[in-house]
């Protein structure tokens, strides 16, 4: 135990140090982006210094980040953050660009009512500044390149495939690689200029539109007619969840799910826990009852909460709040937690009434 007037344990002056430390970073930061809001100590901004409209609902914003950036692999994504009204907002978007030159591409599709999306595509102008992470994820061609490279996507979900394929096309390797791209209509096709070239250069490109004839969407019969070595290669699929559902479907069938790699947008529809339970918020002091439907984050906001977000599905760790007692589960790890602990509110049901810091 500490008397006062004592001398401070090396723990307590480090702790104090590091603290002080912090409030003269958060000062020196907050200066410096008075003079140039580029200008931070170790936070990754970057300026818009393009915006290239794609379809009528895709805008891509071409960004060149500070020096503190430290580069991306093909496929991977960062969070975006904004401040909207006062409020800064994180999104997850992938880097639709390969990893070379000083810029980086996000390739934005607008949703119906979203905050952020609507917010870059109608606020977001060229010389403005946005935060943004370092590049995650580990949707990314492995180092040893496959043979035959076979992408399958759907919508927006095409931006992780064009950073990779940009990749093979700068290596001269898009030989060999195939795209099966699903889109509504033609004109719904993102970036698709760039894959008739790529397509000339020798890539396998297939464009399956809504507006044509034929079946909407992904299709298992006519993509292994189109593709019919497709167990054997390795793949990267990316788009709306039903697209996902039913490729995944299909390779499930010819056992060749080991050699295929995912990436969501959105998270899969996730069984109800169906369970009622009550939820006591200890900052607001509200008890709420909760009906058990969807995750913990979308029966908070049912109930009138506005608890912080990112991705919604696990992997920005945004919505990270303290649970203070009660039993929780994981939806990803199937893991149940009894002890006082942070949960991800979007990945988590309620088991027993349970009480946040929230
Ligand atoms: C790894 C990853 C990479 C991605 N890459 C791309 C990309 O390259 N391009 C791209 O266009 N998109 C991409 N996305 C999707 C993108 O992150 C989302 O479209 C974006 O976060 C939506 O943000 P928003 O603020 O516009 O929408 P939000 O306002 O956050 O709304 C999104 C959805 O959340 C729900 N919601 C929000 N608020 C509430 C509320 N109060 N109550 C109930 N429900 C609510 C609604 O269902 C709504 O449709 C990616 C996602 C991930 C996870
Ligand atoms: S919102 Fe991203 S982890 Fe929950």
């Amino acid at each position: 135990m500490r008397v006062p007037g004592e001398n401070p344990s090396p723990t307590h002056t480090s702790l104090r140090s590091a603290a002080h430390r912090l409030r003269l970073d958060r000062q020196a930061s907050h200066w410096l982006q008075k003079i140039d809001p580029l200008l931070t100590l170790g936070e990754v901004r970057a300026r818009v210094v393009g915006i290239l409209p794609e379809t009528s609902e895709v805008t891509s914003f071409v960004l060149r980040p500070n020096g503190h950036w430290r580069g991306h692999r093909a496929g991977q994504h960062t969070l975006l953050e904004v401040e909207i009204d006062g409020v800064r907002h994180q999104r997850p978007f992938t880097i639709a660009s390969p990893p070379h030159g000083d810029t980086l591409v996000l390739t934005v599709k607008r949703i119906d009512g979203g905050k952020v999306t609507n917010h870059l595509h109608d606020g977001l102008r060229v010389g403005d500044v946005v935060g943004l992470s370092e590049a995650r994820g580990d949707f990314v061609l492995p180092d040893q390149r496959p043979e035959r490279p076979l992408f399958v996507t759907a919508g927006s979900g095409i931006t992780p495939a064009l950073a990779m394929l940009g990749e093979l096309a700068n290596a001269g390797e898009l030989k060999g690689a195939t795209l099966v791209h699903h889109a509504r209509s033609r004109t719904d096709i993102i970036a698709r200029d760039r894959l008739v070239r790529w397509a000339d250069a020798g890539l396998e490109l297939h464009l399956f539109t809504d507006d044509q004839p034929g079946p909407r969407g992904f299709d298992a019969d006519r993509f292994a007619a189109t593709v019919p070595d497709f167990d054997q290669r390795e793949t990267w699929l990316c788009g709306p969840p039903p697209v996902m559902q039913s490729a995944r479907a299909l390779w499930a069938l010819r056992d060749a799910l080991p050699r295929l790699h995912t990436e969501r947008f959105v998270a899969a529809p996730a069984p109800s826990a169906g369970r009622s339970v009550q939820v006591t918020l200890r900052r607001s002091g509200r008890t709420l009852t909760l009906d058990g439907r969807g995750s913990l984050l979308e029966q908070l906001e049912r109930a009138g909460e506005r608890p912080a977000y990112g991705c919604r599905m696990g992997i920005c760790h945004t919505c990270r709040c303290p649970k203070v007692a009660g039993t929780t589960r994981d939806r990803e790890t199937g893991a149940i937690s009894t002890e006082p602990r942070p949960i991800r509110l979007c990945v988590s049901d309620a088991r027993s009434d349970i009480e946040l810091d929230l």
